[in-house]
């Protein structure tokens, strides 16, 4: 049976994320493995925290603490939150952890042995104002491709396109301001992406089913020419991997460090051994390794999609050059950006609603479901408070939540807190159940193809289908002649309820778990057998009436929070 490896970009350490992030990779991810989990597949879900080169180093500079300090506080929170988020993480591990120095160093040791790195002695800036090299986020400026004027010295953010610093016009320093930069020669090592760029070039071409938003990022990047550059891997910085081949030292280059694009889609496998040695699992290599196992395992990965040229072509070239029977991912899964109320969300200015403000104010679940029902994936989408009040409160509250309290507030009145004897389902019940058969098929359909937003649709459809139902067959008048057909309907509604819990486990965990509790029952089977799953509260199984699943945002609290987080967080 396939097995699923399921990685989310692992976000850099500075600072909390905001709901964009969020909805880019950990999310969906975090849906994907809770689908395939529910499916009874075995899954591996990783995660971590990318704290490696300028931003980790600039932030904690901010933050006035020692970066090894930062990291393991920042480490925490994040985990912290993610766990308010419910994100089901089979290991959240460290992009610093001990696992991945060893092996990143062991890459570069491997993509050595084949040639594939050379040393070049180079140009980069150097800031005598700050008494330091300026690589990456270190520096800003024009962007050379498109024009943008706060361009970071390593990537673009306007156009995606991957820079070095020296590339930039009109630099300047972000720590100081500084403009008077000077150009001085030091030697670093770059990996001969170039050499590998036919082996990519057809990787990426047998990749018939990989989201356009995928394929067209990376043919840009390797069809435009310079694309496939060969691309610097070390820095001069302090804090990071120290460069080494393998567990030997790497004359020439004490004091440098790998440049944390390198060594941080290596920490997907690193956090696999921190899985393994934190004693929660006993083997990553069948999960990794193509000559122990891996073979059997579906790998998919979830990013934005300006880390998809890392992960289309650095990241395999540092793969596929190892020489080593490493797994290459199977599927990437990338979105758009989600914006905020008019503008972009934006962590440097902090602009937006940020995850532990979101947490806040409401409960994990009210934001799953908005969020991925309005995942960004064929455009852009944009995140607008009176948007997401009319979603939560129709989906949530008018639908869903009504649907569960109508018909378990009647079953007490009329029948008490056990599933009702008698009667037999008409045409209503008929049509109702195949027309959720059908859609139930489409759901998975959606949910293998990592569809979220036409996954959410079919969901809610489903919990549209039981709310009409209800509305038609109206139990509490067909109480009044015909009890025992009365009966019949609530029992297929409360079964109903179970079955909503087991399908919608995977977008709001939360809510999936109070349904359960309230209808007593631990059977999450996949309604794999529909008729069996319509049949799984019996005649006299006991449960309750539970607490409102979900409230409604009232027009005072869509009001406040439009103002309070209309400025930008210091
Ligand atoms: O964009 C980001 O947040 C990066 N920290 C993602 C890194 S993903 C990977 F390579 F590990
Ligand atoms: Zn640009």
């Amino acid at each position: 049976m396939t097995r699923h490896l399921i990685t989310s970009a692992i976000p850099y350490i500075n600072g909390i994320k905001h709901l964009g992030n969020l909805v880019g990779s950990q999310l969906p991810a975090d849906l994907f493995a809770r689908f395939q989990r529910a499916r009874g597949k075995e899954v591996l879900f990783i995660c971590a925290t990318d704290e490696h080169g300028t931003p980790a180093e600039l932030a904690a500079a901010k933050a006035g603490k020692p970066v090894a300090e930062y990291c393991a506080d920042m480490h925490d929170i994040q985990a912290k939150i993610a766990q308010g988020f419910r994100l089901s993480f089979d290991h959240f591990g460290r992009s610093s952890s001990s696992q991945n120095h060893k092996l990143t160093q062991h890459f570069a040791g491997q993509l050595a042995k084949a040639g594939l790195i050379k040393e070049v002695s180079e140009t980069q800036m150097y800031s005598p104002t700050d008494g330091r090299y300026l690589p990456d986020r270190y520096i800003e400026g024009t962007c050379p491709n498109c024009g943008f004027e706060d361009a970071r010295g390593d990537q673009c953010d306007n156009c995606t396109k991957q820079l070095d610093p020296t590339d930039l016009i009109n630099p300047r320093s972000t720590v100081s301001g500084a403009t008077d930069l000077e150009q001085r020669e030091t030697k670093h090592l770059y990996l001969r992406q170039s050499e590998m760029r036919d082996k990519l070039q057809t990787w990426i071409d047998s990749k018939t089913d990989w989201p356009i938003l995928t394929t067209s990022i990376a043919k840009k990047w390797l069809n435009d020419g310079d694309g496939l550059q060969d691309r610097g891997i070390t820095r001069d910085l302090d804090w990071g991997i120290p460069v080494k081949n393998g567990d030997a030292d790497w004359p020439g280059m004490d004091g440098k460090v790998f440049y944390v694009w390198f060594d941080a889609p290596i920490e997907y496998i690193a956090a696999s051994q921190e899985w393994v040695d934190a004693g929660k699992g006993d083997d990553w290599e069948r999960w990794w390794r193509t000559d122990k196992g891996a073979q059997d395992v579906t790998y998919t990965q979830f990013m934005g999609k300006d880390n998809v040229p890392f992960h289309t072509l650095s990241f395999p070239a540092t793969i596929l050059g190892s020489g080593e029977p490493w797994k290459l991912v199977d599927y990437i899964k990338s979105f758009n950006y989600l914006n905020y109320d008019g503008g972009q969300f934006s962590t440097s200015r902090g602009r937006g609603v940020f995850m532990d403000q979101a947490l806040d104010i409401l409960p994990a679940d009210y934001w799953r479901w908005w969020l991925l029902s309005h995942a960004p994936e064929s455009s852009d989408a944009e995140f607008t408070w009176d948007n997401f009040q009319a979603s939560v409160n129709k989906d949530l509250a008018d639908v869903l939540g009504n649907f569960v309290s109508r018909i378990t507030k009647f079953c007490r009145s009329k029948f008490g807190e056990v599933v009702p004897e008698g009667g037999t389902w008409g045409e209503l019940e008929t049509t109702l159940i195949a027309d959720i058969e059908t859609r139930i098929r489409a759901y998975e359909t959606h949910m293998e193809a990592m569809e979220v937003r036409k996954s959410a649709a079919e969901l809610r459809a489903i919990w549209v289908a039981g709310n009409e139902y209800l509305q038609s067959a109206a139990p509490w008048s067909t109480f009044k002649e015909n009890p025992e057909q009365a009966a019949a309907q609530v029992r297929l509604a409360l079964n109903l309820i179970r079955l909503y819990a087991v399908l919608s486990s995977p977008f709001i965990p939360d809510a999936s778990d109070t349904l359960m509790a309230a209808m007593q029952c631990d059977d999450m089977e996949w309604p794999s057998d529909f008729t069996a799953a319509l049949a799984k509260l019996p005649v006299g199984h006991s449960f309750t009436v539970p607490d409102v699943t979900f409230r409604k945002i009232s027009d005072e609290e869509r009001e406040g929070w439009q103002e309070k987080f209309a400025g930008t967080r210091s």
